[in-house]
Protein backbone atom coordinates (compact mmCIF):
# COMPACT_ATOMS: atom_id res chain seq x y z
CA UNK A 1 0.00 0.00 0.00
CA UNK A 2 1.61 3.27 -0.80
CA UNK A 3 -0.19 5.64 1.28
CA UNK A 4 -0.48 4.93 5.19
CA UNK A 5 -3.69 7.26 4.91
CA UNK A 6 -6.01 4.81 3.55
CA UNK A 7 -8.08 2.87 5.83
CA UNK A 8 -9.13 -0.40 4.05
CA UNK A 9 -12.03 -2.43 5.20
CA UNK A 10 -13.12 -5.57 3.29
CA UNK A 11 -16.43 -7.22 4.08
CA UNK A 12 -17.01 -10.80 3.41
CA UNK A 13 -20.22 -10.68 2.07
CA UNK A 14 -22.58 -8.31 0.05
CA UNK A 15 -25.12 -7.88 3.01
CA UNK A 16 -21.55 -6.85 5.18
CA UNK A 17 -21.00 -4.68 2.77
CA UNK A 18 -24.30 -2.51 3.38
CA UNK A 19 -24.48 -2.60 6.54
CA UNK A 20 -20.78 -1.25 6.92
CA UNK A 21 -21.33 1.07 4.81
CA UNK A 22 -24.12 2.25 6.78
CA UNK A 23 -22.80 2.51 9.59
CA UNK A 24 -19.35 4.27 8.52
CA UNK A 25 -22.02 6.83 7.41
CA UNK A 26 -23.68 7.27 10.49
CA UNK A 27 -20.31 7.00 12.40
CA UNK A 28 -19.17 9.53 10.59
CA UNK A 29 -21.83 11.91 10.53
CA UNK A 30 -23.38 11.25 14.20
CA UNK A 31 -20.68 13.24 16.13
CA UNK A 32 -20.73 16.32 13.42
CA UNK A 33 -23.36 19.23 13.82
CA UNK A 34 -24.70 20.62 10.90
CA UNK A 35 -22.66 18.16 8.17
CA UNK A 36 -22.24 18.56 4.82
CA UNK A 37 -22.21 15.82 2.30
CA UNK A 38 -22.52 14.28 -0.84
CA UNK A 39 -23.75 10.77 -1.94
CA UNK A 40 -23.28 8.92 -5.11
CA UNK A 41 -25.71 7.21 -7.37
CA UNK A 42 -24.99 3.88 -9.16
CA UNK A 43 -25.34 0.19 -8.52
CA UNK A 44 -22.82 0.09 -5.98
CA UNK A 45 -24.19 1.85 -2.63
CA UNK A 46 -28.31 0.51 -3.65
CA UNK A 47 -27.94 -1.13 -0.20
CA UNK A 48 -26.08 1.08 1.71
CA UNK A 49 -28.99 3.66 1.21
CA UNK A 50 -31.57 0.71 2.01
CA UNK A 51 -29.85 -0.35 5.23
CA UNK A 52 -29.65 3.47 6.42
CA UNK A 53 -33.55 3.89 5.68
CA UNK A 54 -34.56 0.36 7.35
CA UNK A 55 -32.09 0.51 10.59
CA UNK A 56 -31.27 4.42 10.72
CA UNK A 57 -33.99 6.41 9.57
CA UNK A 58 -35.17 7.54 13.04
CA UNK A 59 -31.63 9.26 14.15
CA UNK A 60 -32.37 12.98 14.58
CA UNK A 61 -29.08 13.70 12.46
CA UNK A 62 -30.84 14.49 9.26
CA UNK A 63 -32.82 16.39 9.90
CA UNK A 64 -29.57 18.55 10.62
CA UNK A 65 -27.82 17.09 7.38
CA UNK A 66 -26.82 19.07 4.47
CA UNK A 67 -26.79 17.67 1.04
CA UNK A 68 -24.98 18.44 -2.14
CA UNK A 69 -25.24 17.15 -5.49
CA UNK A 70 -22.35 14.87 -6.52
CA UNK A 71 -22.89 15.05 -10.16
CA UNK A 72 -25.67 15.39 -12.67
CA UNK A 73 -26.80 14.90 -16.44
CA UNK A 74 -26.86 18.21 -18.14
CA UNK A 75 -29.82 19.65 -20.22
CA UNK A 76 -32.74 17.43 -17.99
CA UNK A 77 -35.58 19.05 -17.35
CA UNK A 78 -36.26 19.36 -12.69
CA UNK A 79 -38.55 15.94 -13.06
CA UNK A 80 -36.88 14.39 -15.53
CA UNK A 81 -36.33 10.34 -13.66
CA UNK A 82 -32.94 10.27 -14.39
CA UNK A 83 -31.29 13.07 -13.04
CA UNK A 84 -28.84 12.26 -10.22
CA UNK A 85 -31.01 13.99 -7.91
CA UNK A 86 -34.20 12.44 -8.23
CA UNK A 87 -32.40 8.85 -7.86
CA UNK A 88 -30.50 10.27 -4.58
CA UNK A 89 -33.99 12.02 -2.89
CA UNK A 90 -35.61 8.73 -3.79
CA UNK A 91 -33.47 6.15 -2.16
CA UNK A 92 -31.96 8.06 0.25
CA UNK A 93 -33.20 12.35 1.12
CA UNK A 94 -36.83 12.00 1.11
CA UNK A 95 -37.13 8.43 3.01
CA UNK A 96 -34.63 9.80 5.85
CA UNK A 97 -36.83 13.38 5.84
CA UNK A 98 -33.59 14.88 4.87
CA UNK A 99 -35.06 18.86 4.77
CA UNK A 100 -35.86 20.54 1.60
CA UNK A 101 -34.43 23.47 2.31
CA UNK A 102 -31.07 22.00 3.35
CA UNK A 103 -30.67 19.91 -0.48
CA UNK A 104 -28.22 21.82 -3.03
CA UNK A 105 -28.99 20.60 -6.11
CA UNK A 106 -27.27 21.20 -9.85
CA UNK A 107 -29.86 22.95 -11.79
CA UNK A 108 -29.49 20.35 -14.66
CA UNK A 109 -31.65 23.18 -17.14
CA UNK A 110 -29.30 26.01 -16.72
CA UNK A 111 -29.28 27.85 -19.59
CA UNK A 112 -25.62 28.33 -18.99
CA UNK A 113 -24.24 25.61 -18.00
CA UNK A 114 -20.50 27.12 -17.15
CA UNK A 115 -22.49 29.99 -15.11
CA UNK A 116 -24.04 27.07 -13.55
CA UNK A 117 -20.64 25.35 -12.34
CA UNK A 118 -19.23 28.94 -10.86
CA UNK A 119 -22.40 29.26 -8.93
CA UNK A 120 -21.77 25.92 -7.45
CA UNK A 121 -18.08 26.24 -6.75
CA UNK A 122 -19.27 29.61 -5.02
CA UNK A 123 -21.66 27.66 -3.04
CA UNK A 124 -18.71 25.33 -1.75
CA UNK A 125 -16.38 27.90 -1.43
CA UNK A 126 -19.46 29.75 1.11
CA UNK A 127 -21.00 26.86 2.87
CA UNK A 128 -18.05 23.80 2.20
CA UNK A 129 -16.39 21.97 2.64
CA UNK A 130 -17.78 19.06 2.81
CA UNK A 131 -18.03 17.20 5.54
CA UNK A 132 -18.12 14.13 4.19
CA UNK A 133 -18.06 12.62 0.06
CA UNK A 134 -19.17 8.94 -0.12
CA UNK A 135 -18.23 8.05 -3.41
CA UNK A 136 -18.12 5.11 -6.22
CA UNK A 137 -15.51 4.19 -8.40
CA UNK A 138 -15.99 3.56 -12.23
CA UNK A 139 -14.41 0.68 -14.37
CA UNK A 140 -12.08 3.45 -15.74
CA UNK A 141 -11.11 5.40 -12.36
CA UNK A 142 -13.76 7.89 -12.63
CA UNK A 143 -14.84 9.58 -9.38
CA UNK A 144 -18.22 11.34 -10.01
CA UNK A 145 -17.72 12.60 -13.49
CA UNK A 146 -14.33 13.63 -13.32
CA UNK A 147 -13.12 11.21 -16.26
CA UNK A 148 -10.03 10.07 -17.20
CA UNK A 149 -7.72 13.54 -17.98
CA UNK A 150 -9.27 15.46 -15.50
CA UNK A 151 -7.06 17.49 -13.31
CA UNK A 152 -6.80 17.42 -10.12
CA UNK A 153 -7.35 21.21 -9.25
CA UNK A 154 -10.82 21.37 -11.45
CA UNK A 155 -13.61 22.45 -9.53
CA UNK A 156 -17.27 22.03 -10.11
CA UNK A 157 -17.04 21.85 -14.32
CA UNK A 158 -19.43 20.57 -17.06
CA UNK A 159 -17.97 17.66 -19.13
CA UNK A 160 -18.65 15.25 -22.52
CA UNK A 161 -19.32 12.04 -20.89
CA UNK A 162 -16.96 9.46 -22.29
CA UNK A 163 -18.43 6.67 -24.47
CA UNK A 164 -17.48 4.34 -21.61
CA UNK A 165 -19.79 6.10 -19.21
CA UNK A 166 -22.36 6.25 -21.32
CA UNK A 167 -21.88 2.85 -22.11
CA UNK A 168 -22.12 2.02 -18.35
CA UNK A 169 -25.22 4.20 -17.56
CA UNK A 170 -26.78 2.83 -20.23
CA UNK A 171 -27.85 -0.17 -17.31
CA UNK A 172 -30.21 2.92 -15.86
CA UNK A 173 -32.11 3.48 -19.17
CA UNK A 174 -32.10 0.47 -21.05
CA UNK A 175 -30.16 2.41 -24.33
CA UNK A 176 -27.54 4.33 -25.06
CA UNK A 177 -29.27 6.92 -26.92
CA UNK A 178 -31.39 7.58 -23.74
CA UNK A 179 -28.28 8.75 -21.71
CA UNK A 180 -27.69 12.31 -22.31
CA UNK A 181 -24.32 13.20 -23.47
CA UNK A 182 -23.35 15.90 -20.99
CA UNK A 183 -22.42 16.01 -17.25
CA UNK A 184 -22.06 18.11 -14.09
CA UNK A 185 -19.53 17.40 -11.88
CA UNK A 186 -18.03 18.33 -8.38
CA UNK A 187 -13.91 18.49 -9.15
CA UNK A 188 -11.30 16.46 -7.98
CA UNK A 189 -10.26 19.69 -5.86
CA UNK A 190 -13.80 19.64 -4.54
CA UNK A 191 -13.69 16.06 -3.51
CA UNK A 192 -10.15 16.86 -2.29
CA UNK A 193 -11.40 18.99 0.17
CA UNK A 194 -13.68 16.84 2.03
CA UNK A 195 -12.54 16.53 5.41
CA UNK A 196 -13.93 12.55 5.76
CA UNK A 197 -14.25 10.34 2.30
CA UNK A 198 -15.84 7.08 2.05
CA UNK A 199 -15.14 4.97 -1.26
CA UNK A 200 -17.64 1.90 -1.70
CA UNK A 201 -15.82 -0.75 -4.34
CA UNK A 202 -17.94 -3.89 -4.89
CA UNK A 203 -17.56 -6.87 -7.35
CA UNK A 204 -14.94 -8.01 -8.92
CA UNK A 205 -15.00 -5.46 -12.33
CA UNK A 206 -13.10 -3.09 -9.86
CA UNK A 207 -10.30 -4.61 -8.50
CA UNK A 208 -7.90 -4.12 -11.09
CA UNK A 209 -8.97 -0.51 -10.71
CA UNK A 210 -9.00 0.31 -7.11
CA UNK A 211 -6.05 -1.46 -7.03
CA UNK A 212 -4.07 0.80 -9.43
CA UNK A 213 -6.33 3.94 -7.86
CA UNK A 214 -4.72 3.00 -4.49
CA UNK A 215 -1.31 1.27 -5.16
CA UNK A 216 -0.66 2.90 -9.07
CA UNK A 217 0.90 5.70 -9.54
CA UNK A 218 -0.95 9.36 -8.71
CA UNK A 219 -2.24 10.29 -12.30
CA UNK A 220 -4.92 12.17 -14.31
CA UNK A 221 -5.37 9.37 -16.05
CA UNK A 222 -7.07 7.42 -12.80
CA UNK A 223 -9.14 10.19 -11.26
CA UNK A 224 -9.34 7.75 -8.40
CA UNK A 225 -5.86 8.18 -7.41
CA UNK A 226 -6.41 11.53 -6.37
CA UNK A 227 -6.89 9.47 -2.91
CA UNK A 228 -3.54 8.63 -2.17
CA UNK A 229 -2.90 12.41 -1.63
CA UNK A 230 -5.59 13.33 1.12
CA UNK A 231 -6.37 12.12 4.49
CA UNK A 232 -9.01 10.52 6.36
CA UNK A 233 -9.84 8.18 3.78
CA UNK A 234 -12.12 4.99 4.47
CA UNK A 235 -12.08 2.21 1.36
CA UNK A 236 -15.18 -0.37 1.95
CA UNK A 237 -14.80 -3.33 -0.51
CA UNK A 238 -16.05 -6.15 -0.79
CA UNK A 239 -13.86 -9.17 -1.10
CA UNK A 240 -13.71 -8.97 -5.12
CA UNK A 241 -13.33 -5.79 -5.32
CA UNK A 242 -10.45 -6.06 -3.40
CA UNK A 243 -8.63 -8.77 -4.64
CA UNK A 244 -5.28 -6.81 -5.84
CA UNK A 245 -4.92 -4.68 -2.65
CA UNK A 246 -5.16 -7.38 0.08
C1 LIG B 1 -22.42 8.25 -9.48
C2 LIG B 1 -21.03 8.48 -9.83
C3 LIG B 1 -20.17 7.43 -10.43
C4 LIG B 1 -20.36 6.05 -9.85
C5 LIG B 1 -19.44 5.04 -10.52
C6 LIG B 1 -19.69 3.63 -10.03
O1 LIG B 1 -23.02 9.41 -8.93
O2 LIG B 1 -20.60 9.55 -9.64
O3 LIG B 1 -18.82 7.81 -10.28
O4 LIG B 1 -20.12 6.08 -8.47
O5 LIG B 1 -19.63 5.07 -11.90
O6 LIG B 1 -20.98 3.24 -10.42
P1 LIG B 1 -21.58 1.84 -9.94
O7 LIG B 1 -21.79 1.92 -8.47
O8 LIG B 1 -22.89 1.73 -10.68
O9 LIG B 1 -20.59 0.80 -10.32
Amino acid sequence: MSSAKLRIIVTDNEKDFHQRAASLVVETLQPLDNPLVTLPTGMTPVGMYRVLVAEYRDLPLWQNLRFVGLDEYVGLPPGDPRLFYLWVARECLDPLSVPLENRMRFASDAPDIDAEAQRMNQWLLAHGPLDLAVVGIGGNGHIAFNEPGTPYESGVHALTLTPESIRSNARYWGREDHVPRRGITLGLSNLAAARHTIVLASGAGKSEILARALTGPVTVDVPASYLQTISNVTILADKAAAEHII
